[in-house]
């Protein structure tokens, strides 16, 4: 998806782009690859250990014609607002590839992953105050079963909480391993990964405030580009993808379309294309077998109004 997600950027030389999920670096490096001396890249990440790598040095481009490249250490839910800081008003393109990276996962104290054993943390941004352990340990069995069935889409959300509730009375439930043994016996046989899964998920997107950042970031986006600009989005689960989906169809997160006097859609964008992971990239990454990306583009305005005419 590595390349689908850079051509649907469709990259001009001296473009200015923003990777707003750095990550490990790979998209921002695909993409200063494609971009010549006069073309910028603006990459965000809240994570530190992202911030570490671009200052250590850890992550450099070899090829390309060193484009200029800054890297901002901020949730994308402030998006305009640090792009107005470095000077930027219009860009071509947005990049946004979701959630968690293969670096948080493997990294057993961060919390992320259901097979290692680490503190219940799950912050992307370790300043921000709210982790997983106190939303297992403090929410009441119906707040927890409302997480779980929204966030995780959990057909035994109620089970689940009860169980976390009962298994905290005794003991806190401080790790991701107490957490698995806690809820171990609601596990359907076959399903237990994927419900596992689901429970981290349901506690990942809470503790981050995943869907309000992703709205935030997608109307900021939607403003920021330049006509024909491009949107483009890779998202891992449902509930990302329904909004992003439903943002790029319509312009807003529940779907329905509004439409102007003339019967034109009232959309600032236009989804282009969507596409899943191949079976060989998820052989790979088993990850990308629920990743799904998606191309938009804005509008142009002088087009609506042919139409309108
Ligand atoms: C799937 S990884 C991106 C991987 C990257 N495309 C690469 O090539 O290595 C997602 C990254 O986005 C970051 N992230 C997720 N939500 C964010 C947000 N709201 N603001 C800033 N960074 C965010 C995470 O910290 C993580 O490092």
């Amino acid at each position: 998806m590595l390349s689908e997600s850079i051509d649907g950027l469709n990259i001009r030389p001296e473009g200015t782009y923003v990777d707003v999920t750095f990550g490990g670096g790979g998209h921002s490096r695909a993409i200063m690859e494609r971009l010549g001396a006069e073309g910028r890249l603006l990459a965000f990440d809240q994570d530190e250990d992202a911030a570490r790598r671009v200052e250590s040095g850890e992550w450099k481009v070899e090829s390309g014609e060193s484009a200029n490249f800054t890297f901002i250490q901020a949730n994308f839910r402030h998006l305009k607002r640090f792009l107005r800081l470095h000077g930027v008003r219009q860009v071509d393109g947005v990049l946004a590839d979701l959630g968690v990276s293969s670096h948080q996962f493997d990294t057993a104290e961060r919390g992320f992953s259901t097979r290692l054993e680490g503190e219940l943390d799950m912050r992307m941004d370790r300043h921000s105050a709210l982790t997983a352990r106190e939303l297992v340990n403090g929410l009441d069995e119906e707040a927890l079963t409302r997480l779980l069935r929204l966030y995780g889409e959990l057909p035994n959300a109620r089970q689940m909480a009860r169980a976390i509730v009962t298994a905290r009375a005794s003991q806190a439930i401080d790790t991701t391993m107490q957490l698995r043994e806690a809820v171990a016996r609601h596990l359907p046989r076959g399903m237990e990964n994927k419900y596992l899964a689901m429970l981290f998920q349901a506690l990942r997107i809470e503790v981050n405030g995943e869907l309000e950042a992703l709205r935030e970031m997608l109307e900021q986006a939607a403003e920021l580009l330049v006509e024909g600009g491009r949107l483009v989005v890779i998202s891992y689960h449902s509930l990302e993808d329904r909004l992003v989906k439903n943002f790029m169809r319509s312009g807003n997160f529940d779907g329905g379309v509004e439409k102007d006097f003339y019967g034109n859609p009232l959309s600032p964008m236009r989804q282009l294309r969507k596409c899943s992971a191949t079976e060989a990239e998820v052989a790979v990454n088993s990850r990308a077998r629920s990743a799904m990306l998606r191309v938009g583009e804005k509008k142009v305005e002088s087009e609506k109004m042919k139409v309108e005419r």
